[in-house]
């Protein structure tokens, strides 16, 4: 798909699909008033009519209408407030966008940038536009034989704006990319995508930069670093545990890097303390976090940002063998301290411990993971919000800013040295889960022990990384907050 950005007049353009914006309450404005002179009144009587509201997300496609050169014109919605919000703003758009899919259109002239939104300019707009068109003619055919339900291809999208900054489009394109990456990844089933898939994926990430190195750890090599709370876990699996890094040097090699470390439990049957049936296949996404980070770093490459990056995902299975981990092992950790493991379905924060610990050897300026950590995040925020957590202000900032604008949000929780009491073991230094009671907030105190002498950020996507149901797949939901925080720390 390519993009355009035009100072052009909609009325007098040809396209296949043109999309303007139409509000609910206030009379016509902007390019909604003049294609609707030009057409000699069709938008408004559509609305005298109450044949089109232009109720928040509504659209209508209006085929080969009068006096205007676009063969469908595509009205969207946009609500009965003069100022969108930037989240109305993003509904109204992926309304259009999912409309737009159904008509087959090759080019398109987009001229909903002229709808005000609070706060945002056309830059804004752009980039939120090129991702969530790309996310809405997404569709994941691979393992379909009867390959038949494809999108009939946009081949050209051309934006109405006086703003010509290239630049915006390629972050965009760049963004929806690793988003992309991020889902095709998370939907394959865990028969597919095991630890040495994930190992291989990242390899041929590090052929296509000069700037990238990947180097997979064995279990042999975890062994002699210790890492032996991120090997119980995979002891249940007759699939080899990976320690996949990848190092992205974009800037100067003093400059410390940025270590994204992503979870990467390819399928989480939650060991001895074994998860209920009903929905567990939806466990195949418990390396979201692992996905998030390989397109957070796929975008990273295509924009070449000058920045050092480290991407490190432990990945593992979570399953029952006959030497799997039981209620009450103790393990010890890369950091010396010892865990014991009351619950072997806590797996998420014992390969992330050992990984956090071995961030250390890079040196870092800031170490952020990211993962589908606990079911207590969906419960506590839903799928809106990603669960924040963090040992610094400025960074938990910044991680919040950039989900704002990215549209990617996520909410700060605290972790407060008065939640390490219910982590506390009678055997050993620490257990791996406390009570029921706020246990999003000790799992990500159980990674702040180990987390000590850098700054760092815990990223929890189990409500956000992926919808279950009828719409069910991963969301590339981590991507565009990592790349907004990235592009930041690049200027
Ligand atoms: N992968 C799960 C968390 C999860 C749950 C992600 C639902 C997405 C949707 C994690 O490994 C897990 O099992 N966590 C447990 C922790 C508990 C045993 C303390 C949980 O959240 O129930
Ligand atoms: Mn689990
Ligand atoms: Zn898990």
């Amino acid at each position: 798909m390519e993009f355009h950005l035009k100072s052009i007049d909609p009325a007098k353009r040809r396209s296949q699909c043109t999309l303007i914006g139409v509000f609910e309450k206030q009379p016509l404005s902007g390019t909604a008033k003049a294609l609707d002179t030009a057409s000699k009144k069709l938008i408004s009587s559509l609305k005298s009519k109450g044949d089109f509201t232009g109720k928040l997300g509504e659209t209508l496609v209006i085929h080969h209408p009068q006096h205007l050169p676009c063969k469908r014109l595509l009205l969207v919605g946009c609500g009965d407030r003069k100022e969108l919000t930037m989240q109305q703003y993003r509904k109204a758009l992926i309304a259009g966008f999912t409309a737009l899919k159904t008509t087959g259109a090759s080019d398109a002239l987009c001229a909903l940038l002229d709808v005000p939104v609070a706060g945002c300019d056309d830059a804004w707009k752009i980039r939120q536009a090129v991702e969530l068109l790309d996310d809405a003619f997404y569709l994941f055919t691979e393992l379909k034989s009867n390959n038949n339900q494809h999108v009939a291809p946009l081949e050209n999208m051309t934006f109405v704006t006086d703003c010509s900054d290239d630049k915006l489009i390629k972050q965009g394109q760049a963004i929806a990319l690793g988003m992309r990456t991020a889902k095709d990844l998370a939907n394959l089933p865990a028969n597919i995508c095991t630890p040495d898939y994930l190992a291989t994926q990242a390899k041929a990430l590090a052929k296509k930069s000069v700037k990238v190195t990947t180097e997979i750890l064995s279990e042999e090599e975890m062994e002699k670093l210790g890492m032996h709370s991120l090997l119980s876990v995979t002891r249940g699996s007759d699939k080899p545990a990976k320690l996949i890094s990848i190092q992205y040097q974009g800037a100067d090699e003093a400059d410390k890097p940025i270590v994204l470390v992503g979870k990467g439990v390819t399928f989480d049957a939650g060991g001895i303390s074994i998860k209920p049936a009903q929905g567990m296949e939806d466990m195949k996404f418990d390396m979201c976090g692992a996905a998030a980070v390989l397109g957070t770093i796929t975008a990273v490459i295509k924009l070449k940002l000058p920045i050092n990056v480290v991407v490190l995902i432990p990945t593992t299975e979570n399953l029952l063998g006959g030497s799997a981990s039981k209620p009450g092992d103790v393990v010890k950790s890369m950091s010396g301290q010892t865990i014991e493991i009351l619950n072997t379905d806590a797996e998420g924060r014992l390969i992330l411990c050992d990984a956090l610990t071995y961030a250390k050897r890079f040196k870092p300026d800031t170490v952020i993971d990211i993962a589908t950590l606990t079911g207590a995040c969906v419960i506590a925020l839903g799928n809106q919000a990603c669960g924040l957590f963090s040992n610094n202000d400025s960074l938990a900032d910044a991680l919040v800013a950039a989900g704002t604008s990215s549209g990617d949000r996520a909410w700060r929780l605290p972790i407060w040295e008065e939640y390490q009491d219910q982590i506390n073991s009678t055997v050993a230094d620490m257990a791996n889960v406390g009570s029921r009671a706020a246990s999003s907030i000790t799992a990500a105190c159980f990674l702040a022990r180990f987390t000590k002498q850098y700054r760092w950020a815990h990223i929890d996507i189990a409500g956000t990384a992926y919808r279950s149901g009828e719409e069910k797949g991963a969301t590339g939901r981590g991507v565009p907050l990592l790349m907004h925080y990235l592009i930041a720390r690049s200027q």
